[in-house]
């Protein structure tokens, strides 16, 4: 399979995965929400979403068992936590350590978040915020999230 193909593919799964979150009124408003690396927080969580749909689906390749949908529910909502105003006028480093937390709560209570995919929005700041993930989806939305915010610093 081409590249292109194989990105195409990656968007569709997250699109199909992430349908509900994607289409909700919050996850649209974070289109205005500045982020530092990729223009704001919407755009950046596709990115992470794509990244972990990817690792999640080489890994399975390779014999692991994580649910893709944990994946990248988990990193759809990662940093939906500034999309609270408190939140996001906060100075950047109050922000690193309050948006997991915030973003945990919504996800549970807007976006119904299963046991995974809320720690994963919780302890995504690790080794920032010191408990780490629990699962493995928890992981992938760790690292996607950073390996995410090196190429978007990269491509600035
Ligand atoms: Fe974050
Ligand atoms: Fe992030």
């Amino acid at each position: 399979m081409k590249k292109q193909e194989r990105e195409e593919k990656l968007l569709q799964s997250v699109q199909e995965l992430g349908a509900e979150i994607i289409d909700s009124e919050r996850f649209r408003a974070a289109e205005a929400i500045p982020h530092h690396l990729a223009g704001n927080v919407a755009q950046h969580s596709l990115n992470v979403a794509r990244e972990s749909c990817r690792i999640a689906e080489w890994l399975n390749r390779h014999g692991a068992k994580v649910d893709v949908k944990d994946a990248v529910r988990g990193s759809l909502l990662h940093d939906i936590g500034m999309t609270e105003k408190e939140v996001f006028r906060s100075p950047s480093w109050k922000k690193a350590y309050s948006h997991p937390d915030r973003g945990a709560k919504l996800a549970r209570e807007e976006y119904r978040a299963n046991d995974v995919q809320e720690d994963a929005v919780r302890r995504h700041m690790w080794p920032i915020c010191l408990i780490p993930p629990k699962h493995a989806a928890g992981w992938i939305v760790s690292a996607a999230d950073k390996i995410c915010s090196i190429k978007e610093i990269l491509h600035r």
